[in-house]
């Protein structure tokens, strides 16, 4: 049963089960995943690693068939999921052969929408993603936090309304990460998107969501769906907070004890 308030929710998985057969030998990675988001909102997903939080995001973007359960975007069943969301892999690489600009139009030149319009639409949000005057540097020339900015404008240009970030602040510093955190917080607050969020980081999921599920070891089960229930617009002292502090301890707490 969901609880997206009016009608459907925006995205909604019920009873996702998957197993693989590795060398022979079947291996469980799902079972009866349960979770949904309304239109608009932030959700993370945490969980240890090898859980299976990335298979599900193919199985979300339907690049992996599930052997049980539904995935509803607006209360449906659609068949071709990977026109239907924005896809962010947890590897994502930038096409060194191909300049920012025409790396991250890369989504609408394979719809075959039009080129001229799309190459518009990225110059100008180039400064909101921090890459003003970076158009025609190839990425090799690019910071790690320049790298994940251009992929994620890369996904927000796909105009898709549910985003699915896998991790993608894992490989940067504390700093730089904090401050892609912000950023991220106030694009998503500009776009009014609806976010599915991968992260091992208790604290990055408690400052930017607005529900955290908790997943078990492999095979992933949901333990725990917390609310976080901090107003927004967040500033990173909000983080200081003893709600906070609590809220952090709630998600370690579910994350050690899950089964
Ligand atoms: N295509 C595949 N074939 C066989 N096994 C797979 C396949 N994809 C994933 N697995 C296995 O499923 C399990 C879950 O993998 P997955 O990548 O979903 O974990 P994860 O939670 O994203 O881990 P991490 O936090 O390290 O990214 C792992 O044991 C992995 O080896
Ligand atoms: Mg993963």
């Amino acid at each position: 049963m969901n609880s997206c308030h009016d009608g459907p929710c925006k995205i909604e998985l019920t009873g996702i089960t998957k197993g693989f057969r590795v060398n022979g030998a079947p291996l469980k990675a799902l079972e009866n995943v349960s979770l949904h988001a309304a239109a608009g909102e932030f959700v993370s997903i945490i969980g240890p690693s090898g859980c299976g939080k990335s298979t599900l995001f193919n199985i979300i973007c339907g690049l992996l068939q599930q052997d049980e359960g539904q995935v509803l975007l607006d209360g449906h069943a659609v068949q071709r999921r990977a026109g239907s969301v924005g896809y962010m892999p947890q590897k994502d690489l930038l096409l060194p052969w191909r300049s920012v600009l025409h790396n991250v139009i890369l989504g609408p030149e394979l719809q075959g929408q039009d080129a001229e319009a799309a190459r518009r639409e990225a110059t100008e949000l180039l400064p909101l993603f921090g890459l003003e005057g970076f158009a025609d540097a190839y990425p090799a020339l690019l910071s790690g936090g320049m790298k994940q900015r251009a992929a994620l404008l890369r996904t927000f240009l796909t105009q898709r309304e549910v985003l699915l970030l896998d991790e993608p602040f894992g490989a940067l510093d504390a700093l730089t990460r904090m401050e892609l955190q912000e950023w991220l917080l106030h694009v998503w607050a500009r776009f009014d998107k609806t976010i599915l969020f991968i992260t091992h980081d208790v604290e990055e999921a408690a400052f930017l969501s607005d529900k955290v599920y908790v997943l078990s070891p492999r095979p992933a089960q949901v333990c725990i769906e917390v609310p976080i229930p901090l107003s927004r617009p967040r500033h990173r002292s909000v983080t200081f907070t003893p709600e906070f502090a609590a809220l952090k301890e709630r998600l370690l707490g579910a994350l050690s004890r899950c089964p």
